[in-house]
């Protein structure tokens, strides 16, 4: 029902005033909410309804002013209806209460019987829906330039951002003072700018790979060295005046990328966080930081090397700082990562630095980075590289690399390919058995979970075998020595269906990085070091469209599911939901159901600590999916006592054991 025509008229001209009030002062900027109901089908999320709710009470002619300055309207009641689960969840949060009314398009309504539209007097102040016109976010080379604004102030810094279709995102947040000149190979210094443009991606960190060119379709923004630049993903942009009462500030999940400490970026589209967002509630950031020779080059006093371990702690820092004024919950912060973004997980688990900056901590696939480097040895594998361009020692060579073009240090990362910290007894202190040994006291200890791929080697071999090889020659992939004890074990020997090629899969991804991850998870569980313990195996996974070595990590649309190989980043779409960046099909209705399981599961663990969500809010949330299953299984801890994995799959979840604890005794050894 229509508010007074003739009110309306007689009040546009109120409306300049208080529009001023709204939006000439960042400081005045309204609480709101992005709504959108996502039921994990991915092909379908452009057709279903999004929505602006904002907090603050209003007149109807302010709700209408305040939505079309936002480039949208008042919500029809329509999708309004489309809505209805997300208001049921926002009632399960004490957000809003049933007798709510809201401004909509027709006029007052409390959203949870929108039939109910009621006679209101159009001076009276409630809280409005607008619609979310913003476009979906669906290709790598996304252009938001015409996207609508929206600005956050933090700590006398104005943050300009977007929105899309799922989340409201701020791109390329400077975090540090760009590490160039003088900065190259020091400590990252706080940034000391007032207004960031965060509206787009801006270069990703100097390498080569997927991510040094577009080569590959994965990264048009362009390569820089600088780089240090954050990007957070979020559902609530509460109000900057702290006096309103407003929805609660939600868990933070900070992600860290993989590739191998020289390659990657959190610009990466496989990490949007739309999906992750709206499937879960939660601000997702993730995060540029220093690779390769740039971010791991420790020599001695004057180039103490751990710059990307120290840039992700300044990143964290500023999480910690600001992500508040983002909707975020600075006391819940979960970080995660997989691969080298995993063992990363684990260094800043074991890092002083890091201390009191997070209470969550995920390692998919990371191993157990059980060994740092000493300076001496580091310093060994580059020196005959570095004295070509700088030969002398200390504070000279120092500024004579400083001076060099960063594509000639770059350079240097095609012949010294492994990079890691060196032990500097500030950000580095041990090996991970020795600290974690030591009980709570010896790490950050925080909710820790920890996992496998089962066939991670697959794809990390790629195609330096071949699926057709007849030899079983462990030796060749792990050195001589650990292969003579392999063979004489005879835990890997090939069978029938067994062949070589599995078996030196198994034997790589066993002694890369599930015997390492075990062997922390043992020294956990039986010191006792974290509050809570998890441990899973994903028996499920869908490849990265570009990773994927003989088209053997996934299997072909409309099958049930044969076998195949569960490969390293096999987990990554599962946990971001992003398939529909790149265009990848739904393989059978196992797909939605498993992804949003996983991602029911990772924000459980960020809101508590527990990965089992409570069946009360999978029930606000519509969440049937997860819901039949965890009604019949619930996730134990991992303990000395009774060391249970779980073996992730939709719908046959189940527990276990330790993959491969037998065969770790002889990696081990
Ligand atoms: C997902 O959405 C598409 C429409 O884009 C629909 O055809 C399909 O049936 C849906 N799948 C499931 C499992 O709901
Ligand atoms: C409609 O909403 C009004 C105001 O919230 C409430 O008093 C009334 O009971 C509602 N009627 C129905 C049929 O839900
Ligand atoms: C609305 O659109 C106009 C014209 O495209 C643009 O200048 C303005 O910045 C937009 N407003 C918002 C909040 O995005
Ligand atoms: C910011 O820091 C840079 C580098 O440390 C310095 O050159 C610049 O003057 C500083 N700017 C301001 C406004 O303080
Ligand atoms: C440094 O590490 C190397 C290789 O691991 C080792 O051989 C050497 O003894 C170590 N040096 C010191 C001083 O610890
Ligand atoms: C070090 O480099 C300089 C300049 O390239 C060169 O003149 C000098 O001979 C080099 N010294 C050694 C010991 O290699
Ligand atoms: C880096 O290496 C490439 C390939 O070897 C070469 O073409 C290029 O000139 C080098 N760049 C610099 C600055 O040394
Ligand atoms: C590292 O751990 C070992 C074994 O627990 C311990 O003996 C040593 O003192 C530790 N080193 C440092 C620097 O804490
Ligand atoms: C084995 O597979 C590789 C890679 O697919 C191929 O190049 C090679 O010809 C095959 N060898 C045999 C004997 O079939
Ligand atoms: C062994 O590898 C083949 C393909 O080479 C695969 O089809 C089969 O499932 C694998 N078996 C096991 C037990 O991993």
């Amino acid at each position: 029902m229509k508010p007074n025509t003739s009110y309306r008229l007689g009040a546009s001209v109120l409306l300049a005033n208080s529009l001023l009030k709204v939006h000439a002062s960042p400081q005045a900027s309204p609480a709101v909410s992005l709504l959108f109901q996502n039921d994990g089908n991915w092909t379908n999320y452009a057709n279903l309804p999004s929505a602006l709710i904002f907090y603050d009470a209003v007149t109807f002619d302010e709700a209408e002013a305040i939505c079309r300055a936002n480039n949208e309207t008042l919500l029809s009641s329509t999708s309004l209806k489309a809505l209805t689960q997300q208001f049921t969840y926002l009632e399960y949060l004490k957000d809003i209460t049933p007798t709510t009314r809201y401004w909509i398009s027709t006029g007052a309504t409390t959203p949870l019987s929108s039939s109910n539209v009621s006679q209101a007097q159009p001076r009276e102040k409630l809280q409005f829906l607008c619609t979310n016109s913003a476009p979906h976010t669906t290709i790598v080379d996304t252009d938001f330039s015409a996207s609508p604004r929206t600005t956050v102030t933090s700590n006398g810094i104005v943050y300009t951002g977007t929105r899309d279709h799922l989340t409201f995102r701020f791109m390329g947040i400077p975090y540090a003072q760009p590490p160039v000149g003088p900065l190259r190979f020091k400590d990252p210094e706080p940034w000391n700018g007032t207004a960031v443009d965060a509206t787009f991606f801006k270069p990703v960190c100097l390498q080569f790979g997927f991510f040094g060119s577009d080569d590959f379709g994965l990264m048009p923004w362009g390569n820089s060295e600088d780089c240090l630049n954050l990007h957070v993903f979020t559902p609530y942009i509460p109000s900057s005046n702290p006096s309103k009462s407003a929805p609660a500030l939600k868990p933070v999940l900070f992600w860290i990328h993989g590739g191998g400490n020289t390659q990657g970026t959190g610009e990466d589209a496989t990490f949007d966080g739309g999906s992750l967002v709206s499937r879960t509630d939660s601000v997702v950031v993730t995060v540029d930081h220093r690779l390769n020779i740039f971010g791991y080059l420790g020599l001695d006093d004057a180039i103490k090397g751990n710059y990307a371990i120290a840039d992700k702690v300044a990143a964290l820092q500023w999480v910690h700082d600001n992500i508040a004024q983002f909707g975020g919950d600075p006391e819940r912060v979960m970080i995660f990562g997989q691969s080298a973004g995993g063992s990363s997980v684990i260094e800043l688990v074991k890092t002083p630095k890091a201390r009191g900056l997070f209470s969550a901590a995920i390692s998919q696939s990371g191993g157990g980075s059980p060994v740092w480097q000493n300076y001496t040895a580091a310093a060994a594998a580059v020196l005959p590289e570095l004295n070509v361009f700088c030969n002398s020692t200390g504070a000279e060579r120092l500024a004579c690399l400083q001076a060099l073009p960063a594509d000639t240090i770059l350079n240097i990362t095609n012949t010294v390919t492994t990079w890691m910290g060196v032990v500097d007894g500030e950000y580095v202190v041990n090996d991970t058995v020795s600290q974690v040994s030591q009980g709570p006291s010896g790490v950050n200890s925080v909710a820790y979970m920890a996992g496998f791929m089962p066939e991670e080697g697959e794809s990390l071999l790629g195609t330096t075998i071949a699926p057709n090889m007849t030899e079983f020659d462990p030796g060749s992939i792990v050195g001589e020595a650990l292969g003579e004890k392999i063979l004489a074990s005879g835990l890997w020997n090939p069978s029938a269906s067994f062949t070589p090629y599995n078996a030196t899969i198994y034997v790589y991804t066993d002694w890369l990085l599930t015997c390492p991850a075990e062997e922390m998870i043992t020294a956990a569980a039986n010191a006792d070091t974290f509050p809570s313990l998890y441990v899973y195996e994903m028996q499920r996974a869908y490849a990265l469209s570009y990773f994927d070595a003989y088209d053997l990590c996934t299997f072909p649309v409309g099958n049930i599911e044969p076998p195949y190989y569960r490969c390293h980043s096999g987990d990554l779409y599962e946990v971001f939901g992003t398939y529909y960046i790149f265009d990848q099909p739904v393989r059978n209705v196992r797909d939605i159901e498993y992804t949003t399981m996983i991602q029911d599961m990772w924000g459980s663990f960020a809101r508590t600590g527990n990965p089992n969500p409570p069946s009360a809010y999978l029930k606000a949330r519509g969440y049937q999916s997860t819901l039949d299953v965890l009604s019949h299984f619930t996730w134990p801890q991992y303990t000395a006592a009774s060391p249970r994995v779980a073996q992730l799959q939709y719908p046959g979840i189940s527990t276990g054991t330790l993959p491969d604890i037998g065969r770790c005794v002889i990696i081990d050894s």
